[in-house]
């Protein structure tokens, strides 16, 4: 099924559902750390954008990247079940590479649980490598893998 939504940056309002979706999509098993509360911060903070895409009203698909001097780190991301698969994911990364080269970032560093294979083949897919493997990294029980991506690289090797 074809779907229609738009990107734009996330509005206070839309915490509560980015924080309850990221609980159940992303932290499911572990404790809640991404609450609404948190992401209002997120969403206040001028070196961190938070991206949303929205069917209507309906938040379906979130991103929150910080932005450091020399580096960028991907915080939360995450797309509604019933509408993953259908590019969503993708767009909402390319916001925030683009937004990370025009402000001059060249790496984006992430982490994402061991066992979280989609997710994985995902960022594989965007050109993201394995980087680290961290040993209690997630509520000091449940394993890590730390990947990065050089957006200088790609950039670079497109007009080559
Ligand atoms: C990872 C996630 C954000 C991807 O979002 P999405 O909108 O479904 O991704 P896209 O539709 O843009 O997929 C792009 C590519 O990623 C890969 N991919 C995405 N989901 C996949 C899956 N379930 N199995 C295998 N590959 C997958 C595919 O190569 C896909 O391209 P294709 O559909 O042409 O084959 C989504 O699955 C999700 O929210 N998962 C739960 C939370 C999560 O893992 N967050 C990220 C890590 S913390």
């Amino acid at each position: 099924m074809q779907i229609e939504y738009d990107l734009r940056q996330a509005k206070i309002r839309d915490a509560t559902h980015i924080g309850h979706l990221s609980r159940t999509i992303i932290e499911y098993e572990l404790g809640w750390s991404w609450t609404p509360q948190r992401i209002i911060k997120k969403i206040k903070d001028k070196n961190t954008n938070v991206v949303v895409a929205v069917e209507g009203n309906h938040v379906v698909g979130f991103v929150v990247m910080g932005y450091l001097e020399n580096e960028a780190h991907l915080d939360l991301f995450g797309v509604d079940p019933d509408y993953q698969r259908k590019g969503v994911g993708t767009k909402l990364i390319a916001w925030v590479e683009k937004t990370a080269l025009v402000s001059g970032i060249g790496i984006i560093y992430l982490e994402t649980r061991l066992k979280n294979e989609t997710g994985r083949k995902f960022y594989q897919k965007l050109g993201y490598k394995n980087i680290q493997r961290i040993h209690q990294y997630y509520d000091g029980k449940e394993t890590a893998i730390r990947l990065a991506k050089d957006l200088w690289l790609n950039e670079s090797c497109k007009s080559i």
